[in-house]
C-alpha cells in the first residue's frame, strides 16, 4: 500500500469541496447603455428565475460595469460565452 500524506488528504478535500460548490456565473452588465436597454429588468427576471426554477443554487449573478459591447445590450456573459441582446429564455437555456 502506498502511504498517502496528510497534505494529499487536505488537497483532496479542497478539490472535492470546490466541486461541490461549483456554480455557473452569470455576468450582467449594468453600464449606462445596457441600463437604457433594460438590464435592470433582465437582472430582476434572472434573480426571479433562480429563486423558483431548477436553477436554484446552481448559478450566481454578478453585476459588472461596461463590457464594451454597448450597442448590443443588455450584455450577459455565461461561462465565457457572450450573449448580446440577452433575453430570459436564452439565459435559461444556457444555465
Ligand atoms: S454599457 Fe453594457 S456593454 Fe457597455
Amino acid at each position: 500500500m502506498v502511504p498517502i500524506s496528510v497534505d494529499y488528504y487536505y488537497n483532496g478535500f479542497q478539490i472535492y469541496s470546490s466541486m461541490a460548490t461549483y456554480r455557473k456565473f452569470i455576468f450582467v452588465c449594468t453600464g449606462k447603455d445596457c441600463k437604457r436597454n433594460g438590464c435592470k429588468e433582465l437582472l430582476k427576471d434572472i434573480k426571479g428565475m433562480l429563486k423558483v426554477s431548477e436553477h436554484k443554487g446552481k448559478c450566481k449573478v454578478v453585476k459588472t460595469k461596461c463590457m464594451d459591447f454597448c450597442k448590443t445590450g443588455p450584455m450577459v456573459v455565461i461561462n465565457s460565452e457572450v450573449i448580446k441582446r440577452a433575453s430570459l429564455p436564452e439565459i435559461r437555456e444556457k444555465c
